[in-house]
């Protein structure tokens, strides 16, 4: 017989008022680690709300896939859906199968070729910027990088000339700031203090920009170059014909570079820092760049060829993924033995899944050999960095394609080195992202110096 929520065992550390709170802002990857040892489902208290974190494999499935039509998305994104709207991340419902519906074909494999081109010509520009012995802080190089190359797949034309430097500009402050935003009480908000100030500002005028391309853009005429804004002002319902509505083509922007941008550019900063301190699997990783490239930058057609690269990225996106995704029951549900009643706030971690000690051996080492066929291990249902079902993140393909271009074309120039002073640390925000990543630039086939393995 199913138990009733309250027998849910508690996270353990809870105080009067905060709740889990100063335990999860202290350190709260250890601490979404630490709730696997407690049970399959715990209570957590944010403040005064009961949280309850699904922590294995099975349930994080049924949440995701078995049971989804029982969940819409939670808290989290409440909070966000001022800024982004009712974009394909936030959407629940009707509203989320008919935009997903019409946005899938700007993910297909095909239209992935077209952007592929841009990511290849911005990862060859920054490789060619570089001058050898060069210090370079990899985390907002990549961050750039990423906002670079979904910009302009969004806007190829001329017009969108400005709404690339808009959210060059704007994105990054709001990042910055977005995670705080959705934890802190909405009462904060208003609050006449920089950081309110600076996320209000840079938020209207990304926003703002991005209204006047499609404004333009509209009166143009889409540029059937190919650039996903195009393709969205086109897009029409199979069963209706209905088109977007300006507005909702403005909030799929957004969400798209919000969802995709500090994803990968955190995956590419990892990859560098753990390729440096791990020389077995640098030199293997170079040797199979150098038979695939021979020096020239990666296309599309070279990625299923570099699986080498595949492993590395998988294991980087194991170790350092998604941190906390949420949803809220529409009805009531039964999850792991215990009734769950609708309206309550479920979460789970893909980051403390990833690092399961019943799941993967020797979960904190880097280990991209554990992904060779015959040694996966793990069932399918215990790597899921993208998420699974009907809300699986549809950019996983560009991401993918995006990292494995960027990665082996910069390999292909240039040996990034760890430069002293700094090790990187993990930081909870969207991603187990790196504080800094400062390294230093050293072009291939220059003897390297003895160097320092750890950190
Ligand atoms: C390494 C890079 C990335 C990672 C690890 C990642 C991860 C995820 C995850 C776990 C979800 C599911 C969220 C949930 O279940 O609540 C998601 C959703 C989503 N992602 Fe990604 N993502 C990445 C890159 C991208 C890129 C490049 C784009 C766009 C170009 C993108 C667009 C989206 C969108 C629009 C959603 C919402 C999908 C829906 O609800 O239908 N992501 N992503």
């Amino acid at each position: 017989m199913a138990l009733a929520l309250k027998e849910v065992p508690k996270a353990p550390g809870r105080m009067p008022l905060l709740g889990h709170a100063a335990a999860l802002g202290r350190q709260p990857l250890a601490f979404l680690r630490s709730l696997r040892s407690v049970g399959d489902l715990v209570r957590v208290d944010l403040g005064t709300m009961p949280v309850y974190v699904v922590t294995s494999a099975e349930l994080v499935r049924e949440v995701t896939v078995t049971q989804a039509r029982a969940f819409e998305k939670g808290r989290l994104y409440d909070r966000v859906r001022p800024l982004v709207g009712n974009g394909l991340a936030t959407a629940g419902g009707e509203v989320h199968r008919r935009h997903r519906r019409l946005i899938q074909p700007m993910f297909h494999q095909t239209r992935i070729a077209g952007y592929a081109d841009t990511m290849s010509n911005r990862a060859r520009a920054l490789a060619d910027s570089w001058s050898p012995g060069q210090i370079i802080a990899v985390e907002q190089v990549m961050g750039e990088l990423a906002i670079e190359i979904l910009a302009e797949t969004m806007f190829s034309t001329d017009i969108g000339g400005p709404a690339v430097e808009a959210v060059r500009r704007d994105l990054p402050v709001i990042l910055k700031n977005m995670l705080l935003r959705a934890a802190s009480p909405k009462l904060l908000d208003h609050l006449p203090i920089p950081a309110n100030r600076a996320f209000d500002a840079a938020s209207r005028s990304m926003r703002q920009v991005i209204d006047d391309v499609i404004a333009g853009t509209r009166r143009s005429g889409p540029s059937h170059q190919g650039d996903l804004l195009s393709v969205l002002l086109d897009a029409r319902d199979a069963d209706t014909g209905e088109a977007l509505s300006d507005e909702e083509v403005r909030d799929e922007l957004v969400t798209i570079l919000f969802a995709g941008t500090e994803t990968t550019a955190s995956t590419l900063s990892w990859a560098f820092h753990e390729i440096a301190r791990h020389p077995e699997v640098e030199k293997q990783l170079l040797a199979e760049v150098d038979e695939v490239l021979a020096g020239r930058s990666a296309t599309m057609e070279d990625v299923p060829r570099l699986a080498g690269v595949r492993r590395v990225l998988d294991e980087v996106i194991r170790l350092h993924g998604v941190t906390l995704l949420m949803r809220r029951t529409t009805q009531e549900v039964s999850l792991g033995g215990f009734t769950v009643p609708a309206g309550t706030e479920v979460a789970f971690s893909l980051y403390a899944l990833h690092r399961d000690p019943a799941l993967y051996e020797d979960p904190d080492s880097f280990d991209p050999d554990r992904w060779l066929p015959d040694r996966r291990k793990a069932p399918r249902e215990a790597f899921v960095p993208f998420g699974a079902g009907t809300r699986r993140c549809i950019g996983d393909a560009f991401a993918w394609t995006e990292a494995t271009i960027v990665l082996a074309t910069v390999l292909a120039r240039w040996q990034l080195r760890p430069a002293p002073g700094h090790t990187p640390k993990e930081a909870a925000s969207a991603m187990a992202h790196p504080d800094h990543v400062p390294m230093e630039v050293v072009p291939r086939g220059v003897p390297l110096p003895a160097r320092r393995v750890g950190g």
